[in-house]
């Protein structure tokens, strides 16, 4: 017996960026905290990048992943393949062999893929196969020193800016290219205005595309920058109260498909480095459900389908995750109380690393329950191993 009162039961939430830094960087985050901090925030299936080291190129990676996923038993950890090989945006990585092991997403994230013609022929093998390709979009000769979002706010600051055209350039273009081959994309964290517009233009063509976005993006702006304080630094940059506002209208009308986080950890000691030294990237995993439920103004069953089984379809993983609740389903299920009010400390937090921005928010909606394959990982708020 689970005590729900005052609960919602829905099937496990799905986030599709996590990056958990084992193998390489094991002092920011392991295998096994970052999938028990993504057990505490509702997650029964996440995806993990592949900005590892070694990165997830070849299949001894990707089963070292597994296995390391499997043994903490705390959510179903799919590794994402690299696109290129070393993430170095040159040569294709193993596409085909990583699929057969099962691999369903590639992505370069961290990094975007700058060549056209290669991202074209990713793309021309990934539809055969039946994966999806994921892309951070970033034109990088844009973006050179830049560490924060390029505008008026910068431009006070004295900070090298970094534009929402970058971004831009390269969802266009991956549009046009998901156009041209008929293969899926899937855009990572998109940011601004224009790239929500984009793709509600592109499914309005009828094209296979879908996006993500992530909490900060619709709960911050680059005006926490002029903390100067490295927490709000990430990529793509917090923008401003406009782009904002156009990724929760994009959430809310479902031109962006999911909330992912692009859980980032890093150690204090990198993140307490002048802006332009510190590396981008903030935590999410604890703190998704309850920004969506505190910051988006849309219905409990649109914002449980943009964290559960809409994800769960674009990593190709809905046979066991985001299913109905029925009996004989996996039971896969987050349970959570959306009025519940806490504040976020830091040091409460079961990720390795610190950096959230949100530390002293108050925000509504806790997980209080997770049951992985049936088994609770999360009893009242507690991770039970
Ligand atoms: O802010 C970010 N941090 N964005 C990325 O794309 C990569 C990530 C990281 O690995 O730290």
């Amino acid at each position: 017996m689970i005590d729900a009162s005052g609960c919602h039961v829905t099937p496990g939430f799905v986030d599709l960026h996590v990056h958990l830094r084992e193998p390489g960087r094991e002092e920011a985050e392991t295998i096994e905290t970052g999938s028990r901090a993504a057990a505490l925030g509702g997650f029964t299936a996440i995806v993990a990048m592949p900005n590892t080291d070694p990165p997830h190129d070849t299949l001894a990676t990707i089963e070292f992943v597994r296995n390391q996923a499997r043994r903490a038993g705390l959510c179903d950890v799919f590794p994402a393949g690299c696109i290129t090989v070393g993430r170095a945006g040159e040569q294709l990585a193993p596409l085909g062999e990583l699929a057969a092991a099962g691999v369903t997403m590639f992505t370069d994230d961290g990094n975007g893929v700058q060549d056209p013609a290669l991202m074209r022929r990713a793309l021309e093998y990934a539809g055969p196969l039946g994966v999806v390709l994921a892309q951070h979009c970033e034109v990088a000769s844009l973006t050179k020193g830049a560490v924060m979002h390029e505008g008026s706010c910068c431009s006070h600051l004295g900070l090298p800016g970094w534009p929402a055209l970058a971004e831009e350039l390269m969802v266009h273009r991956d549009i046009e290219l998901s156009r041209l081959t008929g293969s899926p994309v899937h855009l990572l964290h998109l940011s601004t205005t224009r790239s929500v517009d984009l793709v509600r233009a592109a499914k309005a063509d009828g094209l296979r595309v879908t996006a993500e976005a992530a909490p900060h993006h619709f709960a911050l702006t680059d005006e926490s920058l002029r903390s100067f304080d490295a927490v709000f630094k990430v990529n793509p940059p917090l923008r401003t109260a406009n782009d904002v506002a156009a990724i929760k209208r994009g959430l809310i009308d479902g031109t962006i498909d999911a909330i992912a986080t692009d859980h980032a950890p890093h150690p204090p000691e990198s993140k307490e480095a002048a802006l332009d030294q510190a590396p981008p990237g903030m935590l999410g995993l604890e703190t998704a459900l309850a920004l969506a439920i505190t910051e988006l103004d849309m219905p409990l069953a649109d914002l449980v389908a943009a964290l559960s089984w809409k994800p769960a379809a674009i990593a190709g993983i809905a046979d066991r995750h985001g299913c109905r609740i029925a009996e004989g389903a996996p039971a896969n299920l987050t349970i959570f109380d959306p009025t519940a009010a806490w504040t976020v400390h830091p040091e409460r937090l079961a990720s390795k690393s610190r950096n959230t921005p949100f530390a002293g928010r108050t925000l509504r909606g806790r997980v209080r329950h997770t049951l992985l394959d049936g088994v609770p990982v999360v009893l009242d708020g507690i991770a039970t191993r």
